[in-house]
């Protein structure tokens, strides 16, 4: 038989080695995985000359922005974002304007970004009571429901522990994973407006108003209600030391919960604000370094599932301290996470097999994203070719994304994606974006 691609020469890491082997691609999916000489005959050959295929990689954590804030981002750019940055599946947040609360959006959201996508993209819905719109909307394909401290409609979820225990059991019904950022409502509504009645909008105090505190005590809180309903629960973007051990607390009961870290916790501190400003103003904001370093043991250790980059672009005036106005928290990540990870590979901090579970793997397996996350024989041909030597610096101005900021701009890297393909096309080489707007592909949960 003749199949559509041949990758000879690949480099798998594979639970915990790297396999020589070569790749045959028919129709977008993994035909076989054997030596070259036993694979079948292709149209086409690539050599890879050995470098490391990852499986495409997952972000499940992105802002991108359409439908009206397309000044910050839209469904092209944050998708070539995406490729440049080795990702080949990701999954959008709801809190856009409008919010994705109901099915009609989320069907218009999908309908937009069928037209401009250039990688897999799925959908996570905002706060929605009701388990027959909860049904309908996980049907149209949602991933799971995001619930924000402070939310669009005025009013927080988080802070109603009735409403809140009703959501997560209905969640469970439709078997919806929850996925939560954690910052206490209270706690951060008193700061800000103390900052406001004082009008200070400098990024310390901006800092200074998102406390450890309020992480903890949303965590401490949401920990004791999954213990009552027992839904499935993700921790966006945590922290602190403290909340890792919450969180290990919680699992030690059997609750089925899982947490993720972004690359900016893992390798800043808050003492960067000092020269970045804005640009390094998000939330949760960045901590301490003992917190850094509880973190890598808590990666290392497996107790953290996942990385995400929190893609979270806005326009540079955003970013900028003024007297009159707050900043608006939060940083591009898709150009910067795997660059700046592979950089931790080579300086032996982490494994490659590890990368592998936790921008890959393990939230494939969080958000049931079906056929992906693996190098499998029958799953989608999603591959991130990285080569493992190549130097470069962090350029902000180089983005595709339209926020040209990041608190990393300088920082030197080693180890970088050289091509992506998704479903079987090479759709990035060498930075270059070889998909037309609309090849890439809708998941449905
Ligand atoms: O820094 C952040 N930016 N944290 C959030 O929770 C929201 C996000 C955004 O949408 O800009
Ligand atoms: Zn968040
Ligand atoms: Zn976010």
């Amino acid at each position: 038989m003749l199949v559509d691609l041949i990758l000879k020469n690949v480099k798998i890491p594979l639970e915990d080695r790297i396999i020589e082997c070569g790749i045959a691609i028919d129709k977008g999916k993994i035909h076989t995985i054997a030596k070259t000489s036993n694979l079948p005959k292709g149209s086409k050959i690539m050599n890879l000359k050995g470098n490391i295929v990852f499986p495409g990689l997952i972000d499940a954590h992105v802002h991108l922005r359409d439908l009206e804030l397309t000044y910050k981002e839209d469904f092209y750019t944050g998708t070539c974002a995406a490729l440049a940055g080795g990702f080949t599946t990701i999954l959008d947040m709801p809190n856009t304007k409008p919010p994705t609360n109901t099915v009609s959006r989320l069907k218009e959201k999908i309908e937009i970004a069928k037209k401009k996508i250039v990688v897999n993209v799925g959908f996570f819905t905002s706060y929605v009571s009701g388990i027959k719109e909860l049904r309908r909307l996980k049907s149209s394909g949602a991933f799971g429901m995001k619930l924000y401290p402070y939310d669009q409609l005025g009013k927080s979820v988080l802070e109603d522990t009735g409403i809140f225990m009703k959501t997560l059991a209905a969640n469970r019904v439709v078997n919806l994973p929850t996925l939560i950022h954690a910052e206490s409502p209270q706690i951060i509504d008193r700061n800000e407006k103390r900052l406001e009645a004082l009008q200070d909008y400098s990024a310390k105090a901006y800092i200074n108003a998102h406390p450890p505190e309020a992480e903890i005590e949303a965590i401490k809180k949401i920990c004791q209600i999954t213990k009552e309903t027992r839904s499935q629960l993700h921790f966006c973007h945590i922290t602190l030391n403290k909340s890792l051990s919450l969180i290990e607390e919680a699992r030690a009961i059997g609750t089925n919960i899982t947490c993720e870290v972004t690359p900016h916790h893992l390798l800043l501190t808050r003492k960067i604000v000092e020269k970045e400003r804005g640009n390094a103003v998000m939330n949760p904001p960045l901590r301490t370094f003992s917190e850094v370093r509880s973190l890598w043991e808590g990666l290392i250790a497996g107790k953290i599932d996942i990385i995400s980059s929190d893609h979270a672009p806005h326009d540079l005036i955003e970013k900028k301290e003024k007297m009159e106005k707050k900043i608006l928290p939060g940083v591009p990540g898709l150009e910067t996470t795997l660059p700046l990870l592979l950089t931790k590979v080579n300086q032996n901090k982490i494994s490659i097999f590890h990368m592998v579970k936790i921008l890959a793997e393990n939230p494939a397996k969080i958000f049931r994203i079906r056929k992906k996350g693996q190098i499998i024989q029958g799953f989608d041909a999603d591959f991130t070719i990285i080569n493992m030597k190549k130097r470069s610096k962090i350029d902000s101005s180089e983005f595709y994304s339209k926020a040209k900021y990041t608190p990393f701009d300088g920082f030197e890297t080693i180890g970088k994606p050289i091509k992506v393909f998704v479903n079987g096309e090479l759709a990035m080489e060498d930075g270059e974006i070889l998909l037309k707007p609309g090849n890439g592909r809708i998941l449905y949960s």
